[in-house]
């Protein structure tokens, strides 16, 4: 058997926990598929008195530089996450000559020129896999296996916590707080569960996604996106009524030479196939110009799901792959294409609206010649005489409309929140059909 590929993992929390316990528990299934053997050398935590039952204690320690700078080590395993110390780790780790595999996604979208013009430098390959989707194969999908088309659109729920809360609250009647504490404790959650829930861990994930699919570096703070923290059990039940459910998407589409993209909680008939994506599962849907349309479906998170894919990122570099492909992919490098971003202002969609407002008369008309004075058109009213919404004399209208430019539609919504008898602020989302 040839020489063993040698690993430091930085980070035994939950995806390093998974990346132990298959590579050490499998060694010879590794081994096949790698072509040698691939040993764990050291794992480097906060705390190494934590019990780590996927994690013997001797390869235990606190000791990040001599992670990094040990001779017989080939590839530095990041798993521990921020954009901070994480960076100077990766940056080191390069110019120390090691390969790196990260499930980072905040870091990559936020550094990601600086990290891959590193590794271009040094000759060596950041595998990235399980930065996206977890245990989806995107990366490849995207990269190499779709590499001869041109990406027209990307889809995608790319975060599975916030879909865990969706379905909980949907599906179980589960309230919002309970629903991301379970989320939590499953370890599908960020550190700061605030990336998953303000839309945050679903943008740095598409600005990955748009980089490869399109050879655009969207600075992740321009991404605009709409998080679910504030979404009210009652826009489900409306959304439901409508035929409809609520989903946090990730979309880009290319529209002549321009991108469009954000994240935004957005309503999908029930009978799409991204609707029927519960749990932390993640979907990704893509269309390439010679495949159509492809779906992809699987765990989005969680230790073993996400560590399938880092396993898999080391397994390529044992063999030799991941080192050839990282040259030719040119992430984050000046590119030919000459894709760029498309403000969302011009963006057409159907929306859903729900505004509080008093049961009084006049109260639909006014709001009606608000979205007429824009030239947006109503398809459907919704507003019951007795549910539990009412508070007092306070009663949810929810207008769907017909297709309009979301620029318009806002200015609406801000003239509709300061009418007299409307609670604000109305509450909108895009509907896709
Ligand atoms: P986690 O459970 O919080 O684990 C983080 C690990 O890093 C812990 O072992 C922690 O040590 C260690 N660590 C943190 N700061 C450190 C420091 N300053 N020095 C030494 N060790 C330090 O996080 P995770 O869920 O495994 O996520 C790790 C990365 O994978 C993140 O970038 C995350 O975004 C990404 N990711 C996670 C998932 C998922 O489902 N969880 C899926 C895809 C990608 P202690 O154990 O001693 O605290
Ligand atoms: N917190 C992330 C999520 C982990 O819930 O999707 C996977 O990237």
């Amino acid at each position: 058997m040839a020489e063993p590929l040698n690993i430091s993992l930085i980070g035994g929390g939950t995806v390093g926990g998974g990346v132990a316990q298959i590579l050490l528990q499998h060694p010879e299934r590794i081994a096949t598929r790698a072509g040698r053997p691939v040993h764990i050398k050291r794992v480097v935590v906060r705390d190494p008195h934590k019990p780590r039952p996927t994690i013997p204690k001797e390869l235990v320690s606190t000791d990040i530089a001599a992670a990094i700078r040990d001779p017989q080590v080939h590839v530095v395993v990041e798993l521990m996450g921020g954009t901070g110390l994480a960076k100077q780790v990766v940056l080191d780790s390069l110019a120390a000559g090691k390969h790196v595999v990260t499930a980072n996604k905040a870091l990559l979208a936020e550094h990601g020129p600086e990290i891959f013009e590193a590794a271009r430098k040094h000759e060596r390959s950041v595998g990235f896999e399980a930065s996206v989707a977890g245990g989806i194969p995107i990366i490849r999908a995207l990269a190499e296996s779709l590499a001869g088309n041109q990406i027209t659109a990307i889809q995608g729920i790319l975060n599975g916590t916030s879909n865990f809360i969706l379905t909980a609250m949907a599906d179980r009647g589960v309230s919002y707080s309970d629903a991301l504490a379970e989320a939590q404790r499953l370890g599908y959650a960020e550190a700061d569960p605030t990336l998953d829930v303000d839309g945050s861990d679903a943008a740095h994930k598409l600005a990955i996604l748009v980089q490869i699919a399109f050879g655009v570096t969207v600075p992740v703070n321009e991404i605009e996106r709409f998080g679910i923290a504030g979404l009210n059990a009652m826009d489900l039940r409306f959304a439901h009524e409508l035929g409809y459910t609520i989903k946090l998407l990730a979309e880009a589409w290319l529209d002549g030479k321009e991108v469009a993209l954000h994240v935004a909680p957005v309503l999908l008939r029930r009978t799409d196939m991204l609707a029927q994506v519960r749990g932390a599962f993640n979907a990704v849907q893509v269309v390439g110009d010679a495949v159509g349309e492809i779906m992809f479906q699987g765990a989005g998170a969680g230790a073993l799901p996400t560590a399938s894919s880092v396993v898999a990122d080391i397994i390529d570099l044992a063999v030799g792959r991941a080192q050839r492909t990282f040259q030719a992919m040119k992430l984050w490098a000046p590119h030919e294409l000459g894709f760029r971003q498309r403000p969302s202002e011009g963006v057409r969609s159907r929306f859903f609206l729900r505004v509080l407002v008093q049961d009084k008369s006049g109260m639909l008309a006014d709001v009606a010649r608000v979205l007429a004075d824009q030239g947006i058109s109503i398809a459907s009213v919704i507003q019951h005489e007795a549910v539990e919404e009412h508070q007092g004399d306070v009663v949810p209208l929810v207008i769907m409309t017909h297709y309009a430019e979301t620029g318009r539609f806002r200015s609406a919504v801000s003239k509709i929140n300061s009418l007299t008898g409307v609670v604000p602020p109305g509450v909108f989302y895009s509907v896709d059909d």
